[in-house]
């Protein structure tokens, strides 16, 4: 099974991950927990502290030269298309148990996503984990739409957007449900985060009236426990019982949307 989890910033993309990733481990799933954002921040979701997090892969410009045919100068001219990456997450991941967590980081420069070594590498790891790999892989993507990288989540099973009570939240998830059924990603789930009173709940559900293949995954609270555990860089699992528990009947909710095959 892989999800990925999108919406506009600040929304809780990180938070569901996290959560998702301790609920599936629970269930007796391998997970492997993918930071796609290139600003990195799965791991401090887990609680890691900043010296024991991962590197960004995409940081590493000497591996990602030698896979991808490039001199260190010249990165960026000429390439290979295909790079192996089979190898990668064994060697990179950090080892939480039955959780992996994988920081890949992502291109920043705008428009530069697939033309460049850099792309071409993250986007063949991406597309390794989400077709080859036999764990639940749910990948923590970056804000908003532009950075999404369409080929690199080609052949994801759901995306699930995360919406807050606003209408830049819903107008952001609204285009990343779209981009999602253009790349034929049949299940797309919503998760209305940081709510403060029911009827924000209506709202969010009104903003995804054209989108007949959006489901509604649940509501999660606002929280101050888990704001907390942010300013305190401890895990959010431990954080918020009421969250965790919406969260993880929302993920029930998903996984029998998702054809039972794939895995
Ligand atoms: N239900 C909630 N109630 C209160 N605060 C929350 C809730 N969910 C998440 N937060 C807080 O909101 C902030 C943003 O959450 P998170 O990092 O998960 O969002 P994100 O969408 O991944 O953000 P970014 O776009 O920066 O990656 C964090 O401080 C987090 O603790
Ligand atoms: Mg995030």
């Amino acid at each position: 099974m892989k999800i990925a989890i999108g919406g506009k910033g600040g929304v809780g993309k990180t938070t569901v991950c996290a959560v998702w990733s301790h609920l599936f481990a629970e269930d007796g799933f391998n997970v492997m927990a993918i930071d796609a954002d290139p600003n990195a921040t799965l791991a401090s979701a887990f609680g890691i502290p900043p010296q024991d997090s991962p590197r960004p892969l995409i940081e590493m410009k000497e591996l990602i030269s030698e896979r991808t045919g490039t001199t260190k100068d010249s990165l960026g001219v000429y390439f290979k298309m295909n790079p192996r990456v089979s190898d990668l997450p064994e060697q990179f991941w950090l080892d939480l148990g039955r959780i992996k967590l994988l920081v890949l980081g992502a291109i920043t420069q705008a428009g530069a996503g697939c033309a460049c070594a850099e792309g071409v590498f993250l986007k063949a790891l991406l597309m390794h984990t989400i077709l080859q790999r036999q764990e639940v892989v749910l990948v923590d993507l970056a804000a908003g739409v532009e950075c999404m990288g369409r080929a690199s989540v080609a052949g994801i099973d759901a995306m699930v957007v995360v919406v807050e009570p606003g209408s830049r939240s819903i107008e952001t998830a609204n285009s990343v449900a779209k981009m999602a059924r253009e790349l034929g990603i049949k299940t797309v789930g919503v998760i209305g985060n940081k709510i403060t009173e029911n009827s924000q709940i209506d709202v969010i559900k009104s903003g995804f009236t054209g989108q007949d293949a959006a489901v509604w995954l649940g509501a999660l609270p606002y929280s101050k426990a888990l704001q907390q555990a942010d300013l305190r860089r401890v895990s959010v699992i431990d954080a918020d019982k009421i969250n965790v528990e919406e969260l993880a009947k929302a993920k029930n909710k998903l996984m029998k949307l998702i054809p039972p095959n794939r895995d």
